[in-house]
């Protein structure tokens, strides 16, 4: 039996009922962004847009393998003023679980309710449209996403193992990945960001300068940690979390042993994966589609 990859018995009745349904997942469209069936459900998916917000909800909207596990760590700390008793005795799903997922039950957690998504603008809840609640937008180097998403793609049970990294970089241009395209998230959440009450932060700068950062997001969602800042921060590296089995993962379902969640937790490792040529290409494309973007991006910041 698989056991959920959060160790919960709730979580691991949901999971088991999706396994038991079936072991196949695909990629199906839903309004034109891409899910995995088994895993997400159009029923669900359909009912989240009139999901009630309250003006306590913070939702953490991030592109996969943009640093979603990593909010869902400070989010849960800075909460509990730091108590390190919050990350270890209970899975980042659960304390702060992605809105997607019917399984995690989002709309049942108690007040303030903490949260992860990667929904493109259009299916996010209406209500936060209305500037209930707190958005947190993680952004991160298309170029670092990719070759995250690729070698979690070789991980990950649910999603299709890439043929080769060429191959994969091409699916990932056209979008036929899971969420759909970077250029079409990133634009449709910045394009109406003032419907939001909405911070935008990057991974880069969060790896740069971890404290700054998570001061920036308490500021955004007034708090006062004071003291108990360092021990946010001390909880939320990338070190401490690997090592800590409420954070890492580490019993997600999966097909490579050797894989993890929290693979390296760096900046650029594009440069060991794209050949010039794929580089190059990637930049003539980031241009075009981001032309008009008014944000502009320095993201080899180390
Ligand atoms: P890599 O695969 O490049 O290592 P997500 O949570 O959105 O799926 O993103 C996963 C990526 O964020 C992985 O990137 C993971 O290692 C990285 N990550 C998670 N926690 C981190 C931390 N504390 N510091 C730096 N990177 C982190």
């Amino acid at each position: 039996m698989y056991t959920g990859q959060f160790g919960s018995k709730h979580f691991s009745q949901a999971f088991e009922t999706i396994t038991k349904m079936s072991k196949s997942y695909d990629l199906y469209s839903f309004k034109g962004c891409n899910f995995i069936s088994n895993v997400h459900n159009v029923e669900y998916l359909e009912k989240l847009h009139s999901f009630e917000i309250r003006d306590s909800d913070v939702v953490a909207v991030t592109y996969p393998k943009s640093g979603t596990v990593w909010m869902q760590q400070i989010l849960s700390l800075i909460h509990s003023d730091g108590d390190p008793a919050t990350v270890q005795s209970k899975p980042a799903s659960e304390r702060v679980p992605w809105i997607e997922l019917p399984f995690l039950d989002f709309q049942s957690q108690p007040s303030p309710r903490l949260s992860v998504t990667h929904l493109p603008y259009h299916l996010i809840p209406e209500g936060l449209k209305k500037k209930n609640g707190k958005v947190i937008y993680v952004i991160r180097n298309p170029k670092d996403v990719i070759v995250s998403l690729y070698h979690f793609q070789n991980y990950i049970t649910c999603l299709d193992t890439p043929s080769s990294f060429e191959d994969f970089l091409k699916q990932f241009l056209e979008g036929k990945v899971v969420f759909s395209s970077w250029f079409d998230h990133i634009q449709g959440w910045y394009t109406h960001k003032d419907e939001f009450n909405i911070l935008f932060i990057t991974y880069e700068e969060m790896k740069q300068d971890l404290r700054t950062s998570i001061q920036k997001i308490c500021d955004f969602l007034g708090k006062k940690l004071d003291d108990k800042l360092d021990t946010v921060v001390k909880h939320c590296t990338f070190k401490n979390m690997k090592l800590n089995p409420m954070a890492n993962y580490e019993n997600v379902e999966n097909k490579n042993s050797s894989g993890a969640f929290l693979r390296k937790g760096i900046i650029g490792d594009w440069k060991n994966h794209f050949t010039v040529a794929q580089s190059e290409m990637f930049d003539r494309i980031f241009q075009e589609r981001m032309k008009d973007f008014p944000l502009k991006f320095i993201w080899d910041r180390q």
